[in-house]
């Protein structure tokens, strides 16, 4: 179905063609080329990360984390429930065990406090998710860290260019995962990058990412020829991949420009709908700097957000729900370790409406959406 508005349109900034046209042209498209090696140091400098790998998701980079972390069973990773599948299944395909913490009402991050009761001698890793490109409270969940001996992984899919007390998501944990998913604020269809904040863990990283084999230190004449020497897969993005990227990474400032713009109009043309208490709004707090990556509307019961949704559709307007609460899930009940009531990721993921947002949405479009959410949540 053609929508009028629809939920995410992929930005294009312009350069993307001749970047890839440049890649085909240095005869050598496969992963840690060029273009992989701009985008990594773009990152790197950027966001103050010690290291960056591309990979070809943030699902590959979340499984490349966990298994850097040599999991055992009955190892314990704390992770929130309101978030996407691969968050807790990369914890199950390493061999540990999610246990699911709720979540804060204001900004849907992960409870440092429900965290701290959470931890037992089992617990190998907390995994804050920033929700909607709004930092979780990163020094809490540090200093959690330092006192029990714990693992920080940083899932920031949604955080990329987002900061927190000045410093950019993914770059203070010990690892930090991005993605670059066409939904994404920056995208190459499907993409990723692992950052690494603890230098101990680059070398084993990149063996991990290439196939288990030594083959970069072999290309860095470290070692005279590369073998087998640990487990791994084949994680590396192409450089037509990374090629694409660039452009969209060098055009960051005005994505975010872009963005900011329409989630700002969206909370001035919903107040009143807040003032009469008939929605919430998304809250950013004073030291977060949001990257705007979504608008999510909370409405009072999920028959209201159900009855909006398909009124929005026929009104060829695009809005979607999520998370199916990853602890009531068929896999995340077999895979939990203790099946935890979460009261506020219960209550949300019943109410929660994202509305479209994307750089090239017009005033009109938006207007649109304004107006027809409006009549619908107050029932005219
Ligand atoms: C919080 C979170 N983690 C992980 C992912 C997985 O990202 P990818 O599609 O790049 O594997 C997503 C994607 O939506 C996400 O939102």
């Amino acid at each position: 179905m053609a929508f009028q508005v629809p939920f995410n349109r992929p930005f294009q900034s312009g350069n993307e063609l001749e970047y890839i046209s440049e890649a085909i042209g240095q005869g050598d498209l496969s992963g840690d080329g060029d273009f992989s090696h701009r985008c990594a140091e773009l990152l790197k400098s950027r966001y103050g990360i010690h290291h960056v790998l591309l990979t070809p998701s943030c699902t590959a980079a979340l499984e490349l984390s966990f298994m850097l972390l040599d999991l055992s069973e009955g190892d314990e990773v704390i992770v929130p429930s309101f978030t996407f599948v691969t968050t807790a299944s990369a914890v199950v395909r390493a061999g540990g065990k999610p246990v699911f913490v709720d979540i804060r009402p204001d900004t849907l991050n992960l409870d440092p406090e429900l965290v701290e009761k959470a931890i037992t001698s089992n617990t190998k890793a907390i995994v804050p998710v920033h929700y909607a490109g709004v930092g979780c409270e990163m020094s809490a969940f540090n200093s959690l860290a330092q006192k029990n001996g714990l693992r920080i992984i940083e899932d920031a899919a949604q955080g990329v260019h987002a900061y927190c007390d000045g410093n950019a998501l993914g770059s203070m944990g010990d690892l930090g995962t991005y993605s670059f998913h066409q939904t994404k604020n920056f995208s190459c269809g499907e993409g990723g990058a692992l950052c690494i904040n603890d230098p101990f863990l680059v070398d084993r990283a990149e063996i991990l990412r290439e196939k288990g084999t030594n083959r970069r230190q072999f290309l860095s004449g470290q070692v005279d020829k590369y073998s087998w020497v640990d487990i791994g897969s084949s994680l590396l993005p192409s450089e037509l991949t990374s090629a694409f990227l660039y452009a969209q990474l060098q055009a960051a400032d005005e994505i975010t420009a872009k963005r900011k713009e329409i989630f700002n109009r969206y909370l001035d043309g919903f107040q009143s709908l807040v003032e009469d208490n008939l929605i919430q709004l998304p809250v950013i707090p004073e030291n977060c700097d949001s990257n705007y990556h979504l608008f999510h509307v909370l409405v009072r019961n999920s028959d209201t957000r159900d009855r909006v949704l398909e009124n929005l559709q026929e009104c060829g307007i695009h809005a979607v729900f999520h998370y199916v609460p990853l602890h009531l899930s068929k896999a995340g009940q077999k895979y939990q370790t203790a099946g935890n009531r979460l009261p506020v990721t219960e209550d949300v993921s019943g109410r929660l409406i994202r509305l479209p947002i994307y750089p090239d949405m017009t005033t009109d479009q938006q207007t649109l959406v304004v107006n027809e959410f409006t009549r619908l949540v107050t029932g005219d």
